[in-house]
């Protein structure tokens, strides 16, 4: 959603790598962006404007001078409709180029004329990507504000092995969001939790619930993307490691208290949507337990409550919980939210298709301090993320 409508305008140089932007077009249209692309001259030697045409739906231009076209789609009318401006692959000519101040085809002519934040992404031999001139170019434009995604280490297809890879899809598109995003939470210090805990009955045993990380990874990309400084406290869980956000990996309810104790301090906002589990074994068997001897029935003890325990430490932050119902919904929310001394608490019946746990979507109710309840319909974790910083957001003015 947070790329729908959004007008990119993305440029494609002559590199190798020109084929692997084929898939960043269509990642980008199917999120919904009105992709625009423009091709060096060196650039049609690898891949065709036709790839390109046919995956953004839209023409793709490569001349400085087109009479037919100039009105509609020249330099200036695609510099100026740009909200963000791409370039990837970026060869080491390229980023030369505009640091010496070059515009003698199309897209440096788009580039010296924008306004739009500028985000190279560049792919190169590693002894390209290493020599002083490159480098030194680079430094000028990061200290002119323009944005570079690093190359990535690996076989390069010139035969050499190192740094020179272009970055992979999600990782640009993250960063055309975050180059997107309003920047609301900046300054702000945010601990999100996400994921289950585990916890061990023997060494390979343990008890665990359905928590897939979702919804506390949607919150911590968010939160980035709008400024924040993110620290995520993550139970295990199979989703991919998050850039500019720093993780903590926990396993059990015992280790995520400590982590978030630990980092409450210096945080101004505490999100927690991880599934803490509530109970754990008295007993952790030092080995595996013969399945002779494994015990009909598990002995449980109390987990400490880590949001209540946070909830005493709250002073001037703002503390938001979930909570996962099947029934009652409210009335436990209600006293969840007290209990807590939460400023917001997020109701997910997980009973209903679509909400909770495992799941891209929820379906929620929000519930403040004064008393109020929102009712969500279904939507991403990634847009509910986004909602509940709104929430936020209108906390931290009130
Ligand atoms: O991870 P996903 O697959 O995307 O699923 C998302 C989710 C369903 C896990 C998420 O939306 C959610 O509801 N998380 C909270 C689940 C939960 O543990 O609810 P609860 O009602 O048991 O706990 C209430 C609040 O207290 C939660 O914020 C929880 O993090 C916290 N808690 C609970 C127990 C405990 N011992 N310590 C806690 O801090």
């Amino acid at each position: 959603m947070m790329l729908k409508g959004r007008k990119i305008v993305l440029g494609v140089t002559g590199g190798i790598a020109a084929y692997k932007v084929a898939e960043l077009v269509r990642e980008l249209v199917k999120a919904g962006a009105e992709v625009q692309v423009v091709m060096t001259r060196n650039a049609q030697a690898f891949i065709t404007p036709l790839t390109f045409q046919t995956l953004s739906g839209n023409p793709v231009t490569t001349e400085l001078f087109n009479l037919i076209a100039e009105s509609e789609i020249g330099h200036i009318a695609l510099a100026d409709r740009a909200e963000v401006l791409v370039i990837a692959p970026a060869t080491a000519n390229i980023i030369g180029k505009i640091a010496g101040g070059i515009a003698d085809d199309l897209l440096t002519t788009i580039v010296m004329a924008t306004k739009a934040p500028v985000l190279l992404a560049p792919a190169m031999n590693v002894h390209m990507w290493e020599n002083p001139i490159c480098q030194e170019n680079i430094q000028k434009l990061r200290q002119r504000g323009y944005h570079f995604i690093d190359p990535e280490a690996g076989e390069l297809a010139c035969g050499y092995e190192g740094k020179g890879r272009l970055a992979e899809t999600p990782t640009i598109v993250e960063e055309i969001c975050v180059l997107l995003s309003p920047k609301d939470f900046s300054g702000e210090k945010i601990l999100v939790t996400a994921g289950p805990t585990e916890e061990l009955i023997d060494p390979v045993r343990f008890l665990s619930n359905r928590s897939s990380g979702k919804m506390g990874f949607a919150l911590a990309r968010a939160a980035r993307r709008r400024g924040a400084e993110v620290t995520l406290i993550s139970g295990p869980t199979a989703l991919a490691a998050l850039p500019q956000i720093k993780y903590i990996a926990v396993r059990s309810a015992a280790q995520m208290r400590e982590a978030v104790l630990k980092h409450l301090e210096s945080a101004s906002i505490l999100i927690m949507a991880a599934a803490v589990s509530d109970y754990r074994p008295k007993q952790k068997a030092p080995e595996k337990i013969k399945k002779s001897k494994l015990p009909t029935v598990l002995e449980l003890e109390l987990n400490p409550d880590i949001l209540a325990e946070a909830g005493k430490k709250k002073n001037s932050r703002i503390m938001v919980g979930f909570a996962a119902e099947t029934e009652n919904l409210l009335q436990s929310t209600w006293q969840k939210l007290e209990k807590k001394n939460l400023d917001l608490i997020v109701a997910n019946d997980v009973t209903l298709p679509g909400a909770g746990f495992e799941v891209d979507t929820n379906i929620v109710k929000i519930l403040d301090r004064s008393g109020k309840v929102e009712e969500l319909p279904l939507m991403t974790k990634e847009d509910l993320a986004d909602y509940i910083l709104d929430r936020i957001a209108l906390l931290k003015k009130s």
